[in-house]
């Protein structure tokens, strides 16, 4: 790899949409566009020592745990499925806003007393519903939670709700929430530690460019 000054790891999909924006008013805009091309580091257009590097969101945190990214853009939901003691979490930047929620069938009675909930966010609904001293069986799924209920898989799912026009048509419906989720800047500690003004500085800029979304 270069040696790039900063190196920005950045959630693919809908975060790195709402991203881009923000990347441009820190300065940090990529020299091309990540939406399209198949290039995954692109140099900042203007910050030749600053690079942003596209990676799957449940992969931004692990990057920058590693040092393999010094900055990191990964949604909430991403750093509570994570152990999240490898890097700091620096501020929330106030995109990509959804909620994470526990739902199930509108239109039918409560739930069994040892749901089985399925989820692709395995480690944050087993914390939920140990913290409220509940029993649950957690199925883990990749994607499209809310075939569980529909198709009689599980009976309950957690997963991001942002519309609700998901649970909606699929006749379903929120049965508690589970925080309330963001994009979020986050940053290796060593990188922190041995850079740190600069990564300061590097932070000021997004917190500003944050304040003005
Ligand atoms: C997310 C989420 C819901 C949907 C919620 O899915 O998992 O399915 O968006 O959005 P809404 O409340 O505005 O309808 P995504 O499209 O990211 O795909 P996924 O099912 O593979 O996670």
């Amino acid at each position: 790899m270069t040696a790039a000054r900063f190196r920005i790891a950045v959630a693919k999909g809908r975060l790195l949409q709402e991203a881009l924006p923000l990347l441009g008013r820190a300065g940090l805009a990529p020299d091309g566009d990540p939406l399209r091309e198949r290039r995954l580091v692109m140099p900042c257009a203007d910050d030749g020592g600053a690079e942003i590097v596209i990676i799957r969101a449940a992969d931004v945190p692990t990057f920058v745990e590693y040092g393999a990214a010094d900055f990191g853009i990964a949604g909430k939901d991403m750093l509570m499925e994570h152990d999240g003691r490898g890097f700091y979490e620096l501020c929330d930047l106030g995109i990509a806003r959804c909620r994470m929620v526990v739902a199930g069938h509108a239109r039918r009675g409560a739930p069994p007393r040892r749901p089985r909930v399925a989820t692709k966010y395995v480690a944050t609904a087993r914390r939920h519903f140990a913290q409220s001293g509940r029993q649950a069986d957690i199925v883990k799924l990749y994607g499209s939670m809310e075939l569980g209920p529909i198709l009689g898989l599980s009976d309950l799912i957690v997963d991001l709700v942002d519309t609700g026009e998901t649970l909606r048509t699929n006749g379903l419906a929120e049965i508690e929430e589970i925080a309330g989720i963001s994009a979020r800047l986050i940053a290796n500690r060593a990188s922190m530690r041995i850079k740190g003004t600069a990564m300061r500085a590097v932070a000021d800029r997004f917190a500003a460019a944050a304040r003005t979304e």
